[in-house]
């Protein structure tokens, strides 16, 4: 039923954004009744479809032919999601069947050595379930077919490259499958018949070619037509303007009407910020350890180029490693040191302030009885600018904490931290550490204060941690583990960071959950629904992307681990253990959490459908006041997995609470969708728009300029849309893994973007509620250029109106308010406004004088966005 409702939305949306097409947009209906297909040969067939793949990275595309004329290509249909994306997501032998009931399956083999094939069906020809990959015992099924049984049984056949035949059989709309068995040779070519060769251009192709009615016809041309249009609009661009408004006079008229009668409750966290280990952003970024590898725990499983060492560097050859007797079994290594020194370089180097201090830290454990004294000094190219001494006690075998001040005598960019002895006698060093005594809120173990302090500035209203595809992790092994990453520092348990770097976990839940409360914002962790990120490399069976989830077998055992977590959040320590541990860790009130993220954009395949599901309606069980927000895939309507995730959303309504949406798109798109949620269905799961961001190069103005506008119609649908996170949030120069970013930043500066000044302004100038507004422009060319929204604090009564002009012209705006008293006659603004291309922008402040009784005007320079208090 939800389904159905929430198709009808996503038609009504549609019907705004791609105005005829709007018909044939992709859907999932049921059949209710199975139609009968006779499937005639294609060379006789009025119309017809062909299924093919012109390359193993191209997809698989659908061609149509009418009356005995051309077969003309449309688009693609689908393509691989199988796995890693540059090594992977390949598609080789597709095989596509015209089931009697009127859907279509597919199948193909992902890579000569999986173990396993790729499976999708849709009911409507346009729209394929997210792809399922079922585990068969073979290394590698080869060109897989399918043969239709009866009675909803399907067939897929498969050779193996030693040269057997297998099969597997499905009764569940290809969702699950038997374990395969041998077939023979005759079974599987009677599967197979003979492919269709057809020639489309002036190139031949072999795919599956069906027999089709006018009616499929019209859908698929349709279809072409929507994804066309789609393009057209996504590639537009600001730089393109002048050409583009070539006819526009020398400013724009546009009325905007703000209606005080009409007002609705709309979300009052609606920005927030979305924190991700990603380009070192937490250690080597927001975590303030400025000792790199203080663990000793790098290896070639974060990087290939990458062992114990990295990082350090001795006077006296190579660095000694240990894992005798270690300080912790999560923490194996450590480094001895006998007479000479240990030199770490830091991130980058390390950033020091004269007469600053700097907490020293390090463990050490005596072979001997023998007692050490160490000199441990931060230097500054020859120059030693701090030095402390630490003389050491203990017996042998013992590993002990000791502490040293540190108060450089001049400021450095790059300084370096010694430890060195002149004793002999060895000893096993781990854990090394500095942390400047100034952390943000003073913190022990706590955040870089200038850059926890720019988050801060944007009052964001929560924090969604660890991740992003941190928190699903690339493979089983490598899922967040919040557990890991709680209690003292040596025995959290670092890995492998799946963008390509280690992660110590000394930024941990306990350290996320702080700052939180430091900045007044709601916790919101996202944990892995059961499996991993689907562009995980293969396990050890071969077995890449989502892996097959976690084993049914442990998955009782992960959910009481989530279900932890929210009693380490916010039990009371005289009865819960978990609880007590968040106590003892320096926190005995309760963090108040309230929400839970379970999955992070994931594929929404059978296997992650069966885990979310029971994640989900666990916690709802154990924790009935916890919100919890599932996911819909990478990316925004009509992509298979935004569809089956809402469906599935809707389906298990009464365990998830809100969905969590993700896109990262062109200024194109954001031009030509600022109607996205106005049709959605207001009884639906709430929408959490958990990543997103306008995607030019490093961002910059143009960028900005559209996420104001989104965030405009966000508001207008802030009644459904309760939260937003631009991702990703910080990037430090020279350890990029993604772009844009919202802050880029090195050891001693900080730059803010264009768009972090998009997202401050709407933050901290937030409504409970939203003011109906319409914006009305005199060019109907420029009417996707202008957009204006009105929010309200009914706390403080003040009021807000936001407004960008993206034109290269300016916009003369009258105001025609009603029922909305102004406070006074001149109306204060911030904002800031600059040249298609620019990578920064000078915020600036201002006012309008206006009178209450002529016709209120106000005017924005070219490519402006404001927000004005009314
Ligand atoms: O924000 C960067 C990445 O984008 C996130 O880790 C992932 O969820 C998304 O693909």
């Amino acid at each position: 039923m939800m389904l159905k409702t929430f198709s009808l939305a996503l038609l009504a949306a549609l019907a705004v954004n791609i105005e005829a097409d709007a018909a044939s947009a992709p859907r999932r209906v049921k059949k209710k009744t199975a139609r009968k297909t006779v499937i005639a040969p294609v060379k006789a067939a009025p119309d017809s479809l062909f299924f093919y793949s012109p390359g193993e990275r191209k997809g698989m595309r659908l061609a149509i032919r009418t009356g005995n004329g051309q077969w003309t290509d449309g688009t693609q249909l689908f393509s691989s999601d199988y796995g890693p994306w540059r090594e992977e997501k390949r598609m080789f032998t597709p095989f596509v069947k015209k089931l009697s009931n009127g859907s279509y399956a597919a199948v193909f083999t992902v890579n000569p050595q999986a173990p396993c094939f790729a499976v999708a069906w849709s009911d409507d020809l346009i729209t394929w379930r997210p792809q399922d990959y079922p585990l068969m015992t073979a290394r590698g099924c080869l060109a897989p077919v399918i043969r239709e049984d009866g009675n909803n049984r399907y067939t897929v056949l498969y050779k193996t490259p030693d040269g057997r035949y297998r099969q597997t059989v499905t009764t569940d709309n290809f969702r699950h499958f038997s374990p395969d068995a041998p077939a023979t040779a005759a079974e599987y070519e009677a599967a197979a018949g003979r492919p269709d060769v057809i020639t489309i251009g002036k190139e031949k192709f072999t795919g599956n070619a069906f027999q089709t009615d006018s009616a499929t016809i019209a859908r698929a041309k349709s279809y072409f037509a929507y994804t066309e249009k789609s393009k057209r609009g996504n590639a537009e661009k600001l730089s393109d303007d002048a050409t583009r408004f070539a006819a526009l006079g020398p400013s724009v008229n546009a009325t905007v009407t703000i209606d005080g009668r009409s007002q609705k409750a709309i979300s009052d966290k609606l920005v927030g910020i979305f924190f991700e280990d990603i380009s070192y952003a937490a250690d080597g970024g927001l975590y303030a350890e400025m000792v790199q590898n203080r663990d000793f725990e790098y290896s070639s499983h974060d990087r290939k180029e990458w062992t114990a060492t990295t990082a350090w560097k001795s006077d006296g050859g190579d660095i000694r490693i240990s894992t005798d007797g270690s300080l912790s079994k999560n923490n194996p290594h450590y480094a001895l040191l006998g007479a000479g020194s240990l030199t770490n370089e830091g991130w980058d180097g390390m950033a020091v302030k004269s007469g600053a201090a700097y907490d020293f830290s390090f463990y050490v454990r005596h072979i001997s009885k023998k007692r050490k004294t160490f000199t441990v000094s931060l230097t500054d190219g020859d120059k030693v600018i701090a030095t402390a001494t630490i003389k050491t006690k203990g017996d042998a075998g013992t590993w002990q904490q000791y502490t040293a001040v540190l108060t450089p005598t001049a400021d450095a960019a790059k300084a370096t931290l010694t430890v060195s002895s002149t004793d002999k006698t060895d000893a096993g060093l781990d854990m090394i550490s500095l942390f400047p005594r100034d952390t943000f809120h003073g913190r022990k173990n706590g955040l870089r204060k200038d850059l926890a302090q720019t988050l801060a500035d944007l009052k964001p209203k929560f924090v969604r941690f660890p991740g992003g595809c941190m928190s699903h992790g690339g493979g089983i092994s490598n899922m967040y583990r919040w557990v890991n990453s709680v209690g003292p520092l040596q025995d959290r348990k670092p890995d492998r960071n799946i963008w390509n770097y280690h992660q110590t976990l000394g930024l941990g839940f306990y350290e996320y959950f702080q700052f939180c409360e430091d900045i007044g914002a709601e916790p919101l962790p996202v944990l892995a629904a059961g499996v991993p990120c689907q562009n995980s490399f293969a396990d050890s069976r071969g077995y890449a992307g989502q892996q097959g989830g976690i084993d049914m077998a442990d998955m009782p055992a992960y959910i009481d681990e989530l279900c932890n977590l929210i009693d380490w959040a916010n039990g009371d320590p005289a009865t819960n253990k978990w609880a007590k541990m968040r106590a003892d860790a320096g926190h005995p009130a309760p963090f108040n959490l309230k929400y839970i993220g379970i999955g992070n954009e994931d594929l929404i395949s059978t296997t992650f459908e069966e885990r979310c599901k029971m994640i989900c309606e666990a916690i709802r069980k154990r924790h009935p006041e916890i919100i919890i927000c599932g996911t819909v895939g990478p990316f925004h309507y009509p992509s298979s997995d935004y569809l089956e995730g809402w469906k599935f959303a809707n389906e298990n309504r009464k365990s998830i609470d809100m969905v969590d949406e993700h896109y990262y798109e062109s200024v194109g798109w954001f031009l030509n969708n600022q109607h996205y949620y106005d049709n959605y269905d207001r009884k639906a799961a709430k929408v959490y728009l958990g990543e997103w961001a306008a995607k030019v190069g490093r961002g910059g103005l143009d960028c900005a300029l559209v996420e104001a506008a989104h965030l405009c119609n966000i508001e207008r649908n802030a009644d459904i849309v309760a939260m937003t996170s631009y991702a990703p949030l910080l990037s430090k120069n020279g350890h990029s893994n993604w772009s844009p970013d919202l802050i880029y930043y090195d050891n001693t500066s900080i730059v803010k973007t264009p768009s972090y000044e998009t997202q401050r302004l709407f933050s901290v100038n937030a409504g409970d509620k939203y003011i109906d507004t319409r914006v009305s422009v005199a060019d109907s060319a420029a009417s996707n250029r202008v957009a204006a929204s009105v929010v309200k604090d009914s706390k403080t009564g003040r009021t807000w109106l936001r407004i960008t002009n993206i034109l290269p012209r300016q916009l003369d705006v009258t105001l025609s308010l009603k029922d909305l008293p102004l406070t006074g006659q001149t109306l204060s603004w911030e904002g800031f406004s600059g040249k298609p291309g620019d990578r920064s922008v000078k915020v600036e402040k201002g006012t309008y004088d206006v009178r209450q009784d002529a016709a209120l005007t106000i005017t924005l320079p070219p490519y402006t966005f404001r927000v004005i208090e009314l």
